[in-house]
């Protein structure tokens, strides 16, 4: 399958360089990690303490704005539930370097290591996909249909899977919040989000605003096959 194979071969490609990009954590070879004070303490806590550190921090850091189980309210603010964990270090590693911006992530995003960021997107990857909220309104069924066939034409459905749902470092976008989707594809479009690679550049150059706006709206709302 051509596109698993693309996906793998970048895959690798971002791996090895966001390794090579990222400088060595400031004392990581003589220096231990202070483990943390985990209220929890016990048998759990010293079987997996890293898990349990990202976790109680994603808790006290990141849930005020992408809520305790990666799905907030919050206009304009991505769900990270169901993001696979690659995905997400390569974007915390875009915001931390000034690659990607917006400005109350960026300010989140300098303040974290390298650790920090395995640990975060490593925890993200745990987070199971939490299903959209009922609409208000029932679908608009042409609108719907508009957009399969425009991820289809456009090849969205390649590199994103049948379903949506991203794998390694392609994001999940079924279920995504539609103004986060409009917003980040009218950003490839523009040139306001780069992207790790020109993957989504290319993707939307030749698709019109009108119909990526149709695409978000798909997207947002579609469940699965
Ligand atoms: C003050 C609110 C705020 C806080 C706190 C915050 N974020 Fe974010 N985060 C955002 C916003 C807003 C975006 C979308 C930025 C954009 O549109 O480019 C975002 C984007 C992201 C993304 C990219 C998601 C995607 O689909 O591309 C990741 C990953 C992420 N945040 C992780 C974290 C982690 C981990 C923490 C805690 C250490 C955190 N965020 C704390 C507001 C916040
Ligand atoms: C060649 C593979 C490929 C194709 C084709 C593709 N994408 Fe992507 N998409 C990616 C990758 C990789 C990313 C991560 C962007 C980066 O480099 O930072 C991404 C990111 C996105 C995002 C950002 C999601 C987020 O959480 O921030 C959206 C939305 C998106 N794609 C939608 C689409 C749509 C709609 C299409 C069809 C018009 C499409 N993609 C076609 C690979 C692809």
């Amino acid at each position: 399958m051509r596109v698993r194979r693309w996906a793998a071969g970048v895959a690798a490609c971002v791996s090895v360089l966001a390794v090579a990009a990222l400088p060595p954590p400031a004392g990581a070879q003589d220096k231990p990690r202070p483990k943390s004070a985990s209220p929890a303490g016990g048998a759990s806590a010293a079987k997996a303490p890293q898990a349990v550190d990202y976790a109680q921090r994603f808790a006290s850091q990141c849930a005020a704005c992408h809520g305790a189980n990666g799905r907030s309210d919050m206009a304009g603010t991505p769900v990270l539930a169901g993001q696979p964990s690659l995905y997400a270090i390569t974007q915390l590693f875009l915001f931390r370097e000034g690659r990607r911006s917006n400005q109350p992530m960026t300010a989140v995003a300098k303040t974290l290591s390298d650790d920090d960021m395995r640990g975060f997107a490593d925890y993200i990857g745990t987070l199971p996909p939490v299903p959209a909220p009922a609409p208000r309104a029932p679908d608009d069924a042409a609108r719907m249909a508009k957009g399969k066939s425009l991820s289809e034409q456009h090849k969205c459905v390649f590199c994103h899977g049948a379903n949506l749902d991203g794998g390694q470092q392609v994001p999940r976008i079924a279920g995504q919040k539609e103004d986060y989707l409009q917003e980040s594809l009218r950003g490839f479009k523009s040139g306001n989000r780069p992207g790790y690679t020109q993957a989504m550049t290319a993707a939307v150059s030749q698709v019109s605003v009108e119909d990526l706006d149709t695409l978000a709206y798909y997207a947002a709302r579609f469940a699965g096959k």
